[in-house]
């Protein structure tokens, strides 16, 4: 493996343009709160801890539309400050927890909810360990990411110095649900959704300026200009181009025995 040392990005920094440069249409809320439910499948009150959780794009809509009791968690106060003054954040609980190595008690929660945090930890299935450990017997894991051989998007073919960064740090799907079954679950599978993130071209070259994908903070500042270049000069020549407005992205899900 190439010996690639990766800074992290600073979320604290990227928590003030998140939630105008990475949109959650309720179209794409609709889609992925359908499969939650779906996965998880509890009669009654429903504990659910959505790790990772940013600035609650998803703990909100998981509360308020869902009725789950959930928590969202993340190692950021910044974002945990933000989630939690939001329309609607009274409905969830909010926590400053860092994923490897949670505070929960076991068997907390009918659910963990992740989305995109994996492949800012350095060790994984320590956080997998993690989320099998405070879930109930049964309990479900869903773990939403982009899996490495889908990282064919606009930020990365036009950026391609991220993808050297990112194939150091994100898992193909059978890596993904291989260490979701070394870490104890069962009845482990995975589905993958093309989700229309963007409305317009434009709109995606705008959340490239303002670098709401964090791994655009990591690249030289001259490989981003030649990247946003290069991204502006076929936007101007491809407006139609639906790949411009859409991202692939995966749902592994895994059981408690
Ligand atoms: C790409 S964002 C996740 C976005 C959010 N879940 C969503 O999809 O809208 C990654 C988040 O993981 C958080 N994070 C990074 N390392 C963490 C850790 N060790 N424990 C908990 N959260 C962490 C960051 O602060 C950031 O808010």
């Amino acid at each position: 493996m190439k010996d690639l040392s990766i800074e992290k990005a600073d979320y604290s920094k990227i928590a003030k343009v998140y939630d105008d440069a990475r949109p959650l249409s309720e179209q794409n809320i609709d889609i992925w709160l359908k499969l939650i439910a779906e996965k998880i499948n509890v009669q009654g009150d429903v504990t659910l801890l959505d790790l990772g959780c940013e600035t609650g794009r998803f703990t909100i809509p998981i509360a308020t539309q869902l009725g789950y009791s959930v928590t969202g968690a993340d190692a950021s106060e910044d974002m945990v400050i933000r989630a939690s003054v939001k329309k609607d954040a009274e409905r969830a609980m909010w926590d400053v927890q860092d994923a490897s190595s949670l505070t929960y008690s076991n068997d907390s929660f009918d659910a963990v909810f992740m989305s995109h945090l994996l492949h800012h930890i350095d060790a994984p299935l320590k956080v997998l360990g993690e989320c099998y450990r405070v879930l109930k017997p049964g309990g479900v894991l869903l773990n939403r990411y982009s899996a490495l051989e889908d990282l064919n998007d606009p930020e990365h073919v036009f950026f391609p110095e991220t993808l050297e960064i990112d194939k150091e740090r994100y898992a193909t799907k059978s890596k993904m649900e291989k260490w979701v079954k070394k870490t104890g679950f069962n009845r482990v599978s995975s589905k993958t959704i093309s989700q229309q993130t963007y409305q317009t071209a434009e709109e995606r070259l705008n959340a490239v300026k303002l670098k709401s994908t964090s791994v655009l903070t990591l690249i030289s500042k001259a490989a981003y200009e030649k990247g946003l270049e290069a991204f502006r000069r076929y936007i101007t020549q491809h407006q139609d181009d639906r790949w411009l407005l859409l991202d692939k992205i995966t749902l592994t899900i895994g059981h408690k025995k």
